[in-house]
Order: C-alpha cells, then structure tokens, then sequence
C-alpha cells in the first residue's frame, strides 16, 4: 500500500496549514495510507559537520530521514513568514540533501492563505534543485481562514475536499509512475 507522509511548517498549536494536511489525511481513499510528520521542533540546527561525523547521528534526523524514506510520496503545507520558508521546515529539508531521501520523490504542496506569495515558489525551488519531483497538480493554493481551522468542517467544505482529492489522485498517479509495480 503506498504511504504518504505529511509535514506542516507551522509548529503553532491551531495550525491552519496542519489541519488542512489533517483533512486530507481524513479523505484519504483505503488504497493510500497516511502518517504525520510532527517532529521538526525537535532536529537540531543543520550541519555539515555532524552529518559527516565521526559522532553519532542525532536520533531526531534519523527519524525524519526515515519517515521520508518510508514514504512514497509527500504532501507539505507551510505557512510563509517574511516572505520565505519558515526556517523550522527549510532546516528540516537541509537535512535530506546530502542523504537524498526526497530524490524521485512525488512532492505536493498546498499554500492554505493567498497572502502568502513568496514561499510556495521557493519550496518549488528548493525542492526541485534536491531533485524531489513537484507535482503540479498536487501542487494547489486553497485559501482557509488561519483561526480557527477544524479538520472535520475542512474535510466536510465540498470545494476542498474536492481539491484535496484531486492533489490525493495526483500524488498517487506520480508515485505509481515513479515506482510501477513489478
Ligand atoms: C513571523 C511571521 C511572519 C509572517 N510573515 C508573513 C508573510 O511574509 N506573508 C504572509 O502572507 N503571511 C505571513 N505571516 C502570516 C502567516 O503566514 C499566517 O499566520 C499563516 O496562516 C500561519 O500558518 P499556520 O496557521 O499554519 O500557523 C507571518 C506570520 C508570522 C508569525
């Protein structure tokens, strides 16, 4: 069963963007499983001297690495602040370019505020340079209030369960063409 990893960067309690991922967990179709990634907070500041060594390799990046490893696709939502990545989510993405776990990868990418402008195009940016494969049409801005988002009513609202599922199918179709059955 193809698994899709989710991964928020917000790390604020009442995330708008966490819940809209939540939501689409919540709409996921049986053939697709779907897990969280909640532990940014806890990855050290990226360096290229604790990747290479020689000390152990903290266990918080082994853990994303993992994750990431273990998913056939990823779906990230992230809030824009001061017109660029929040720097929680860029240092988390700083940790795979060397290990390579988003390489051939199918990446979504939702923008829930039409304010934001500015980050969504750099995460195409960076994504694509660590060669993750951006997939268009999972690739969506569905504009949500940043108070109060509740899973439940986004999933239930018909135009973003709708959206929600299109990005689902995309990722999907992308992830069985990035690694077809044997
Ligand atoms: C430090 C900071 C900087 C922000 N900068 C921007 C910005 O440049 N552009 C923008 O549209 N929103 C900006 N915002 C607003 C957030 O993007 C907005 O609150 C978003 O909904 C937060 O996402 P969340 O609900 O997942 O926490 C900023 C918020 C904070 C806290």
């Amino acid at each position: 069963v193809p698994h899709l990893l989710t991964v928020a960067g917000s790390l604020r309690a009442g995330s708008s963007n966490a819940a809209l991922l939540d939501a689409a967990a919540r709409l996921a179709p049986g053939s697709l499983t779907v897990s969280a990634f909640t532990a940014l907070a806890e990855l050290p500041a990226f360096s290229p001297d604790v990747e290479e060594g020689p000390g152990p390799l903290p266990d918080a990046v082994s853990h994303w690495r993992a994750a990431l490893a273990a998913a056939d696709m990823v779906l990230i939502s992230s809030p824009e602040y001061a017109h660029g990545i929040p720097g929680v989510l860029k240092n988390a993405l700083d940790w795979v370019v060397g290990s390579g776990e988003l390489v051939g990868k199918p990446v979504g990418l939702l923008n829930a505020s039409a304010a934001s402008q500015f980050a969504h195009p750099q995460l195409v940016e960076v994504l694509t340079v660590m060669s993750a494969v951006v997939v268009p049409e999972a690739t969506v801005l569905i504009d949500i209030p940043r108070r109060g988002a509740d899973t439940t009513r986004l999933a239930a609202e018909p135009s973003i369960a709708r959206a929600l599922g299109s990005v689902l199918t995309a990722l999907l179709q992308a992830a069985s063409a990035a690694r077809p059955a044997a």
